[in-house]
């Protein structure tokens, strides 16, 4: 892998080979999912919707550091606030007032919720989540639906699972989203065991209607609870997230990502009855309530307003409605699906019959990443993508779409043949 147009990003992957195990930290970051020499390996700074490679480089950020960025990369209001706390301290030997206050915004906007417990990851938040099923049913079993972080309760489900033990895995199951089936088998075969069910509520499919609370219906009558993760949803369908723009109410919940604007904040809220359960249920951590991301978390909770969320819904829909105009003009309908909610949609890339990697979803990425875009498949819209970024990004799409439909007229082939890479991988591929 090199390249003479990005020479800086070259020359930092290549150091990174030799101290870093798979280069980077986040697997959505590696150079395994980015098309080497067309789309960066290393970026350097971000500002409203723009990011800059370390070659200078400008490009329209669709990915927002995966999520997080919901107002914009340096918002100058969390900015202010991170750097008015910074010249207080960061963290504490005891707790900081600032918690009680992002504790009760918190609570406020979150339907159902009496207690909330902070941590620093979504997958801290999703796993006290199941700790605390566990506590409270006294079971041990987990049926899970959507990508929930790494630890082994849920990793064990995936093909990634070296490493996790097999007695963790008999413990956890899957069911399909979508199909209230699939989750009573799950839950019949597990009869009497299953301590939570856990899900994203809503991703790259939307809830059919009554689907959710179909599922939490069908969860109760066999003694598990309802956790809805809620770390992309949550404060990025509306201020209740998707408890609140479903009309229904999970027993936990799980928050991330948007939370804090980028800074390492996540939480679990819950009616008092289960989260009390936490006085004995070990949750706890160096980092807790570390300062400076919960001021961040202030901050953004306060530029979060209804105007806020009409023009991340505005500007998705309208995203949207342009890319599924490019899918329809270069006919790529049967490969390309647009999906999921406006403020998050997806658009996925499915290979043509006869590929033998990831080569269409590749070639998309290729040529948005030469229009100055950032492509993996999310369009997590921020307040900071003004209608110029989003036109932009809609052409580059177009640019994308367009090149597969040409790579197409010769099939697979035809596709990998515009590939001037490696194609990325499959997040999930297995490694054993
Ligand atoms: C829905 C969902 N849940 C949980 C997680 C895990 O969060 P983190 O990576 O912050 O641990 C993620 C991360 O992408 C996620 O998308």
């Amino acid at each position: 892998m090199t390249d003479a147009r990005l020479p800086e990003s070259a020359r930092l992957r290549e150091r990174a080979a030799s101290l870093v195990p798979a280069w980077t930290h986040t697997l959505s970051k590696n150079p395994t999912q980015w098309m080497q020499g067309t789309a960066p390996a290393f970026l350097a700074r971000g500002a409203g919707a723009h990011v800059w490679d370390v070659d200078g480089n400008r490009y329209v950020d669709l990915p927002m550091a995966l999520g997080p960025i919901i107002l914009g990369h340096a918002h100058p209001v969390v900015n202010e606030a991170i750097t008015k706390q910074l010249q207080d301290g960061i963290t504490f030997t005891l707790p900081h007032p600032i918690e009680l206050e992002v504790a009760e915004t918190v609570l406020e906007r979150v339907p159902g919720a009496e207690r909330v417990r902070f941590g620093k990851t979504g997958s801290d938040a999703t796993s006290a989540a199941v700790r605390l099923a566990r506590a409270v049913t006294g079971r041990e079993h987990v049926l899970a639906a959507g990508y929930h972080g790494w630890h082994d309760w849920f990793i064990a489900t995936t093909t990634r699972d070296i490493g996790v033990p097999k007695a963790v895995k008999e413990l956890s199951g899957t069911f399909a989203y979508g199909d209230l089936e699939s989750l009573r088998a799950q839950l019949e075969v597990r009869e009497g065991k299953v301590a939570a069910v856990v899900l994203e509520p809503s991703g790259a499919e939307v809830p059919a209607d009554g689907y959710l609370q179909g599922l939490i219906d069908l969860a109760h009558e066999h003694g598990a609870l309802v956790v809805f993760d809620e770390v992309i949803t949550g404060f990025r369908l509306g201020p209740g997230g998707a408890q609140e723009r479903y009309g229904v109410r999970a027993d936990l919940v799980a928050f991330g990502k948007a939370l804090g604007n980028g800074m390492p904040i996540s939480a679990l809220a819950g009616p008092a009855k289960y989260m009390d359960v936490l006085n004995d249920v070990f949750f706890s951590g160096t980092h807790g309530g570390e300062v400076l991301s919960l001021a961040a978390a202030r901050a953004t909770l306060g530029v979060l307003d209804a105007a806020a969320y009409e023009r991340l819904y505005s500007a998705g829909a309208w995203l949207r409605e342009r890319v599924e105009a490019s899918v329809t003009a270069h006919d790529v309908g049967h490969l390309v699906t647009v999906s999921g909610e406006d403020p998050r949609t997806l658009v996925l890339v499915s290979e043509p019959e006869g590929a033998e990697g990831l080569w269409a979803k590749s070639l998309v990425q290729q040529e948005m990443a030469r229009k100055g875009v950032l492509y993996n498949g999310n369009n997590f819209i921020c307040l900071a993508h003004t209608d110029e970024d989003l036109e932009q990004v809609a052409d580059a799409y177009d640019a994308g779409l367009s090149a597969l439909a040409k790579g197409l007229t010769d099939g697979p082939q035809g596709v990998l043949a515009l590939l001037e890479s490696e194609a990325v991988s499959p997040a999930f591929r297995a490694v054993r």
